[in-house]
Protein backbone atom coordinates (compact mmCIF):
# COMPACT_ATOMS: atom_id res chain seq x y z
CA UNK A 1 0.00 0.00 0.00
CA UNK A 2 1.40 3.54 -0.79
CA UNK A 3 1.28 6.11 1.57
CA UNK A 4 -2.09 8.14 1.93
CA UNK A 5 -0.63 11.68 3.22
CA UNK A 6 -3.32 13.87 2.96
CA UNK A 7 -5.02 11.10 4.86
CA UNK A 8 -3.12 10.96 7.29
CA UNK A 9 -3.02 15.02 7.87
CA UNK A 10 -6.57 14.88 7.69
CA UNK A 11 -7.46 12.36 10.68
CA UNK A 12 -4.16 13.88 12.57
CA UNK A 13 -5.00 16.92 12.35
CA UNK A 14 -9.15 15.83 12.73
CA UNK A 15 -8.13 13.77 15.84
CA UNK A 16 -6.49 17.04 17.94
CA UNK A 17 -9.52 19.28 16.42
CA UNK A 18 -12.00 16.48 18.72
CA UNK A 19 -9.80 16.76 21.40
CA UNK A 20 -10.02 20.29 21.96
CA UNK A 21 -13.49 20.25 20.67
CA UNK A 22 -13.80 18.00 23.83
CA UNK A 23 -11.95 19.84 25.96
CA UNK A 24 -14.21 23.12 25.54
CA UNK A 25 -17.86 21.47 25.63
CA UNK A 26 -16.50 18.98 28.38
CA UNK A 27 -15.59 21.88 30.82
CA UNK A 28 -18.88 21.34 33.65
CA UNK A 29 -20.12 17.50 32.42
CA UNK A 30 -18.04 14.63 31.30
CA UNK A 31 -18.74 11.96 28.55
CA UNK A 32 -21.34 9.58 30.43
CA UNK A 33 -19.72 6.40 31.70
CA UNK A 34 -18.76 5.40 35.03
CA UNK A 35 -19.43 7.98 37.85
CA UNK A 36 -20.04 10.74 35.42
CA UNK A 37 -23.03 8.63 33.71
CA UNK A 38 -26.08 11.08 33.61
CA UNK A 39 -29.27 9.17 34.87
CA UNK A 40 -31.67 11.69 33.25
CA UNK A 41 -30.82 10.30 29.59
CA UNK A 42 -31.60 6.19 30.30
CA UNK A 43 -29.27 4.62 27.68
CA UNK A 44 -28.79 0.96 26.47
CA UNK A 45 -25.86 -0.02 28.24
CA UNK A 46 -23.84 -3.04 27.85
CA UNK A 47 -21.67 -5.34 30.44
CA UNK A 48 -18.25 -3.11 31.67
CA UNK A 49 -16.23 -6.41 30.44
CA UNK A 50 -17.84 -6.62 27.05
CA UNK A 51 -17.66 -3.05 26.22
CA UNK A 52 -14.24 -2.76 26.66
CA UNK A 53 -13.00 -5.80 25.04
CA UNK A 54 -15.07 -4.51 21.57
CA UNK A 55 -14.25 -1.23 21.82
CA UNK A 56 -10.64 -1.51 22.30
CA UNK A 57 -10.03 -4.57 20.24
CA UNK A 58 -10.06 -2.67 16.95
CA UNK A 59 -7.12 -0.85 18.07
CA UNK A 60 -4.88 -4.28 17.99
CA UNK A 61 -6.37 -5.38 14.78
CA UNK A 62 -6.08 -2.57 12.67
CA UNK A 63 -1.74 -2.64 12.88
CA UNK A 64 -1.97 -6.01 13.29
CA UNK A 65 -3.77 -6.46 9.78
CA UNK A 66 -1.65 -4.04 8.47
CA UNK A 67 1.52 -5.41 9.49
CA UNK A 68 0.18 -8.79 7.82
CA UNK A 69 -0.57 -7.82 4.72
CA UNK A 70 2.09 -4.70 4.08
CA UNK A 71 4.61 -5.66 1.73
CA UNK A 72 6.33 -2.63 1.58
CA UNK A 73 9.96 -3.14 3.26
CA UNK A 74 10.31 -1.73 7.01
CA UNK A 75 12.78 -1.93 9.24
CA UNK A 76 12.71 -3.50 13.01
CA UNK A 77 12.60 -0.27 14.40
CA UNK A 78 9.27 0.44 12.60
CA UNK A 79 8.11 -2.83 14.08
CA UNK A 80 9.06 -2.16 17.15
CA UNK A 81 7.39 1.04 17.29
CA UNK A 82 4.01 -0.46 16.16
CA UNK A 83 4.43 -3.72 18.51
CA UNK A 84 4.15 -1.33 22.00
CA UNK A 85 0.95 0.51 20.36
CA UNK A 86 0.11 -3.26 19.81
CA UNK A 87 1.00 -4.13 23.40
CA UNK A 88 -0.99 -1.56 25.00
CA UNK A 89 -4.41 -2.16 22.93
CA UNK A 90 -3.58 -6.11 23.89
CA UNK A 91 -3.19 -5.26 27.56
CA UNK A 92 -6.53 -3.21 27.69
CA UNK A 93 -7.96 -5.64 25.10
CA UNK A 94 -7.38 -8.99 26.82
CA UNK A 95 -6.26 -7.90 30.49
CA UNK A 96 -8.10 -4.77 31.49
CA UNK A 97 -11.37 -5.82 30.66
CA UNK A 98 -11.05 -8.95 32.27
CA UNK A 99 -10.23 -7.31 35.45
CA UNK A 100 -12.57 -4.56 34.85
CA UNK A 101 -15.68 -4.45 37.93
CA UNK A 102 -17.28 -1.25 36.18
CA UNK A 103 -20.85 -0.18 36.11
CA UNK A 104 -22.49 -1.24 33.07
CA UNK A 105 -21.03 1.04 30.23
CA UNK A 106 -23.34 3.19 27.43
CA UNK A 107 -23.96 1.39 24.00
CA UNK A 108 -23.49 4.75 22.28
CA UNK A 109 -19.98 5.61 24.19
CA UNK A 110 -18.91 1.92 23.44
CA UNK A 111 -19.88 2.61 19.24
CA UNK A 112 -18.02 6.11 19.54
CA UNK A 113 -15.19 4.47 21.28
CA UNK A 114 -14.79 1.53 18.92
CA UNK A 115 -15.16 3.69 15.78
CA UNK A 116 -12.12 6.03 17.79
CA UNK A 117 -10.20 2.87 18.13
CA UNK A 118 -10.78 1.72 14.45
CA UNK A 119 -9.00 5.33 13.03
CA UNK A 120 -6.57 5.39 15.59
CA UNK A 121 -5.46 2.31 14.93
CA UNK A 122 -5.31 2.14 11.29
CA UNK A 123 -3.81 5.96 11.39
CA UNK A 124 -1.17 4.86 13.41
CA UNK A 125 -0.26 1.41 11.35
CA UNK A 126 -0.32 2.94 8.20
CA UNK A 127 1.68 5.72 9.36
CA UNK A 128 4.66 4.35 10.83
CA UNK A 129 4.38 1.15 7.87
CA UNK A 130 3.46 3.43 4.68
CA UNK A 131 4.79 6.79 5.60
CA UNK A 132 7.46 6.93 8.12
CA UNK A 133 10.88 7.41 6.99
CA UNK A 134 12.75 6.49 9.75
CA UNK A 135 16.77 6.15 8.43
CA UNK A 136 18.54 3.41 10.34
CA UNK A 137 20.53 5.15 13.18
CA UNK A 138 16.61 6.13 14.00
CA UNK A 139 16.71 2.79 16.84
CA UNK A 140 19.39 3.70 18.19
CA UNK A 141 18.66 8.08 18.59
CA UNK A 142 18.17 9.34 21.75
CA UNK A 143 14.51 10.40 20.71
CA UNK A 144 13.55 6.88 20.33
CA UNK A 145 15.32 5.24 23.47
CA UNK A 146 13.81 8.00 25.60
CA UNK A 147 10.36 8.22 23.97
CA UNK A 148 10.16 4.42 24.63
CA UNK A 149 11.51 4.53 28.17
CA UNK A 150 8.82 7.52 28.77
CA UNK A 151 5.79 5.25 27.23
CA UNK A 152 7.07 1.98 29.46
CA UNK A 153 6.90 4.36 32.48
CA UNK A 154 3.69 5.64 31.82
CA UNK A 155 1.81 1.84 30.90
CA UNK A 156 3.37 0.54 33.93
CA UNK A 157 1.66 3.83 36.06
CA UNK A 158 -1.44 3.53 33.86
CA UNK A 159 -1.45 -0.55 34.48
CA UNK A 160 -0.69 -0.76 38.37
CA UNK A 161 -3.42 2.19 38.80
CA UNK A 162 -5.93 0.43 36.89
CA UNK A 163 -5.03 -2.69 39.43
CA UNK A 164 -5.68 -0.87 42.62
CA UNK A 165 -8.60 0.83 41.20
CA UNK A 166 -9.97 -2.81 40.37
CA UNK A 167 -9.38 -4.47 43.67
CA UNK A 168 -11.42 -1.89 45.61
CA UNK A 169 -14.44 -3.34 44.60
CA UNK A 170 -15.63 -7.01 45.82
CA UNK A 171 -16.92 -8.83 42.32
CA UNK A 172 -20.81 -7.25 41.70
CA UNK A 173 -20.20 -3.86 44.02
CA UNK A 174 -20.60 -0.53 42.57
CA UNK A 175 -19.05 1.44 45.17
CA UNK A 176 -16.40 4.50 45.25
CA UNK A 177 -13.86 4.48 47.79
CA UNK A 178 -10.18 6.22 48.05
CA UNK A 179 -7.65 4.52 46.27
CA UNK A 180 -4.86 3.93 47.93
CA UNK A 181 -1.18 3.24 47.01
CA UNK A 182 1.30 3.86 43.80
CA UNK A 183 0.92 7.08 42.45
CA UNK A 184 -2.42 7.44 43.67
CA UNK A 185 -1.31 9.15 47.02
CA UNK A 186 -0.19 12.17 45.19
CA UNK A 187 -3.09 12.83 42.38
CA UNK A 188 -6.84 11.38 42.08
CA UNK A 189 -5.87 10.19 37.99
CA UNK A 190 -3.21 8.19 38.87
CA UNK A 191 -4.15 5.80 35.72
CA UNK A 192 -4.65 8.81 33.31
CA UNK A 193 -1.11 10.65 34.26
CA UNK A 194 0.13 7.05 33.18
CA UNK A 195 -1.86 6.93 30.20
CA UNK A 196 -0.53 10.47 29.10
CA UNK A 197 2.66 10.11 29.90
CA UNK A 198 2.47 6.95 27.30
CA UNK A 199 1.57 8.65 24.95
CA UNK A 200 3.73 11.84 24.73
CA UNK A 201 6.48 8.65 25.14
CA UNK A 202 5.53 7.47 22.46
CA UNK A 203 5.02 10.88 20.33
CA UNK A 204 8.37 11.46 21.02
CA UNK A 205 9.95 8.12 20.20
CA UNK A 206 8.38 7.92 16.68
CA UNK A 207 8.66 12.28 16.48
CA UNK A 208 5.49 11.83 14.33
CA UNK A 209 1.86 13.72 13.63
CA UNK A 210 -0.30 11.27 14.35
CA UNK A 211 1.04 9.95 17.52
CA UNK A 212 1.58 13.43 18.74
CA UNK A 213 -2.10 14.16 17.60
CA UNK A 214 -3.34 10.95 19.38
CA UNK A 215 -1.40 12.61 23.13
CA UNK A 216 -3.01 15.46 22.51
CA UNK A 217 -6.67 14.06 22.03
CA UNK A 218 -5.79 11.86 25.59
CA UNK A 219 -4.80 14.79 27.33
CA UNK A 220 -7.88 16.51 26.34
CA UNK A 221 -9.91 14.11 27.17
CA UNK A 222 -8.38 12.52 30.32
CA UNK A 223 -7.27 15.20 31.78
CA UNK A 224 -10.18 17.13 32.75
CA UNK A 225 -11.78 13.64 33.48
CA UNK A 226 -9.27 13.86 36.11
CA UNK A 227 -10.56 16.73 37.61
CA UNK A 228 -14.12 15.66 37.53
CA UNK A 229 -12.66 12.77 39.48
CA UNK A 230 -10.86 14.63 41.98
CA UNK A 231 -13.95 16.76 42.56
CA UNK A 232 -16.10 14.12 42.97
CA UNK A 233 -13.68 12.27 46.10
CA UNK A 234 -13.26 15.89 47.76
CA UNK A 235 -17.32 16.04 47.68
CA UNK A 236 -17.69 12.54 48.54
CA UNK A 237 -15.43 11.89 51.32
CA UNK A 238 -14.65 14.58 53.94
CA UNK A 239 -10.93 12.94 55.19
CA UNK A 240 -10.14 12.89 51.67
CA UNK A 241 -6.25 13.43 51.67
CA UNK A 242 -5.87 17.18 51.54
CA UNK A 243 -2.47 17.21 49.69
CA UNK A 244 -3.55 14.83 46.72
CA UNK A 245 -3.80 16.83 43.80
CA UNK A 246 -5.91 16.13 40.50
CA UNK A 247 -3.17 14.51 37.92
CA UNK A 248 -0.03 16.35 38.62
CA UNK A 249 1.73 15.08 41.59
CA UNK A 250 2.55 18.38 44.18
CA UNK A 251 1.22 20.91 41.26
CA UNK A 252 -2.22 20.24 39.75
N1 LIG B 1 -6.35 7.49 25.71
C1 LIG B 1 -7.58 7.92 25.97
O1 LIG B 1 -8.05 8.88 25.36
C2 LIG B 1 -8.42 7.22 27.02
C3 LIG B 1 -9.78 7.56 27.15
C4 LIG B 1 -10.53 6.94 28.14
C5 LIG B 1 -9.95 5.99 28.96
N2 LIG B 1 -8.64 5.66 28.81
C6 LIG B 1 -8.02 4.67 29.71
O2 LIG B 1 -8.91 3.60 29.96
C7 LIG B 1 -8.81 3.17 31.33
C8 LIG B 1 -10.20 3.27 32.01
O3 LIG B 1 -10.67 4.61 31.90
P1 LIG B 1 -11.89 5.11 32.84
O4 LIG B 1 -12.23 6.48 32.39
O5 LIG B 1 -12.97 4.07 32.91
O6 LIG B 1 -11.13 5.16 34.28
P2 LIG B 1 -11.74 5.31 35.75
O7 LIG B 1 -12.93 6.20 35.76
O8 LIG B 1 -10.60 5.68 36.64
O9 LIG B 1 -12.28 3.84 36.12
C9 LIG B 1 -11.48 2.70 35.98
C10 LIG B 1 -12.22 1.51 36.62
O10 LIG B 1 -12.10 1.55 38.05
C11 LIG B 1 -13.38 1.74 38.65
N3 LIG B 1 -13.16 2.77 39.67
C12 LIG B 1 -12.63 4.01 39.46
N4 LIG B 1 -12.49 4.68 40.61
C13 LIG B 1 -12.95 3.86 41.58
C14 LIG B 1 -13.09 3.99 43.01
N5 LIG B 1 -12.70 5.11 43.62
N6 LIG B 1 -13.62 2.97 43.71
C15 LIG B 1 -14.00 1.84 43.07
N7 LIG B 1 -13.88 1.63 41.74
C16 LIG B 1 -13.37 2.64 41.00
C17 LIG B 1 -14.34 2.21 37.55
O11 LIG B 1 -15.66 1.82 37.81
P3 LIG B 1 -16.92 2.64 37.14
O12 LIG B 1 -16.80 2.42 35.66
O13 LIG B 1 -18.11 1.98 37.74
O14 LIG B 1 -16.76 4.09 37.53
C18 LIG B 1 -13.72 1.50 36.35
O15 LIG B 1 -14.12 0.16 36.32
C19 LIG B 1 -7.78 4.08 31.99
O16 LIG B 1 -6.53 3.40 32.04
C20 LIG B 1 -7.68 5.28 31.07
O17 LIG B 1 -6.40 5.85 31.10
C21 LIG B 1 -7.87 6.25 27.85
Amino acid sequence: MHCYRDLVNYLSCGMILAGLWHLVHHRKTQTSYGRHMRLSSPAKTVPARLAWFLQEMPALLFPLLLMLTSHTPSSMGKYLLLGTFCIHYFQRTFVYSLMTRGSPYPLGVMVAAGLFCSVNGFLQGHYLLHCAQFDEEWSAGYRYKTGLLLFYIGMAINVHSDYILHSLRKPGEVVYKIPKGGLFEHVSGANYLGEIVEWFGYAVATWSLPALSFAVFSLCFIGPRACHHHRFYQEKFKDYPKLRKALIPFFF
